[in-house]
């Protein structure tokens, strides 16, 4: 079965670094069935364009400004990166939320930007350990999914991919176990189903983030309901990474 293999860069390698990874990604993954997506820092999006231009690999970023131009010092809108053939953008990223102060209701303007520029959205949602811990899990992705969609169309929703990365499994080297993973992507799924329709629940991409790596992916991907990972630390190692994504699942 096709899945949707997604390597967040973060804020590593230079834009030269990304020459020869492309090249090589590109060549090792070729001919396979996975959707391949690679999302650079923004410095890199002129690279990708040049390297990965008609192979199998898309790119996006990992951030956009809500708005579409103007005073906005530092900012770097939908239009530029689409501008790039960037095709997928990363938004609500558990960082950005966490670091850069990111609310739903930004993350909503974020999307709405995004999808108007006709990009396709990679909307993470996650909970902390504290919310876990405090079984308040669900709840809290629930109501995620229905601040940062608002007002987003079902005929919108073929252009958006959920990641559901809990916050303690990131980068952490924890994994969440799959039957938590699984548990929360049905959750996910009766979420859209309520907020949208039956056929929206089951069709929607949903995939998974945290701590994905080479010994766990296998394991991960396995079920049926999980469509896809995103990896962070272990895409930077192309080999590796190459290898989750022309595996026959
Ligand atoms: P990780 O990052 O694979 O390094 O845990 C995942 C992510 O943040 O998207």
């Amino acid at each position: 079965m096709k899945k949707i293999i997604i390597g967040n860069f973060k804020m590593n390698t230079k834009p030269s670094e990304l020459k020869p990874y492309a090249m090589s990604l590109a060549t090792k993954t070729k001919g396979s069935k996975n959707d391949i997506i690679i999302c650079p820092p923004y410095t890199h999006l002129s690279v990708a364009r040049e390297f990965l231009t008609g192979s199998g690999v898309a790119y996006g970023a990992q951030n956009i400004s809500d708005e579409e131009k103007g005073a906005l010092t530092g900012e770097i809108s939908a239009s530029m990166i689409k501008d790039l053939g960037a095709t997928y953008v990363i938004i609500g990223h558990s960082e950005r939320r966490a670091k850069f102060k990111e609310t739903d209701r930004l993350v909503n303007r974020k999307i709405k930007t995004a999808l108007a520029n006709g990009l396709k959205v990679i909307l993470c949602v996650g909970e902390s350990l504290q919310i876990r811990e405090n079984r308040q899990a669900y709840a809290f992705i629930k109501k995620e999914l229905d601040d940062d969609l608002k007002g987003i169309y079902e005929n919108e929703l073929d252009s958006v991919i959920i990641a559901y990365e809990p916050i303690w499994a990131i980068g952490t080297g924890k994994t969440a176990t799959n039957k938590d993973i699984i548990k929360m992507i049905e959750t996910i799924r009766k979420e859209v189903e309520y907020l949208y329709s039956e056929k929206a629940g089951k069709e929607l991409s949903v995939v998974y983030g945290g701590s994905v790596n080479l010994n766990n992916y296998k394991k991960i991907l396995s079920n049926e309901t999980v469509n896809g990972v995103l990896v962070g630390g272990a895409c930077l190692d192309v080999d590796a990474f190459a290898v989750m994504c022309r595996e026959n699942y």
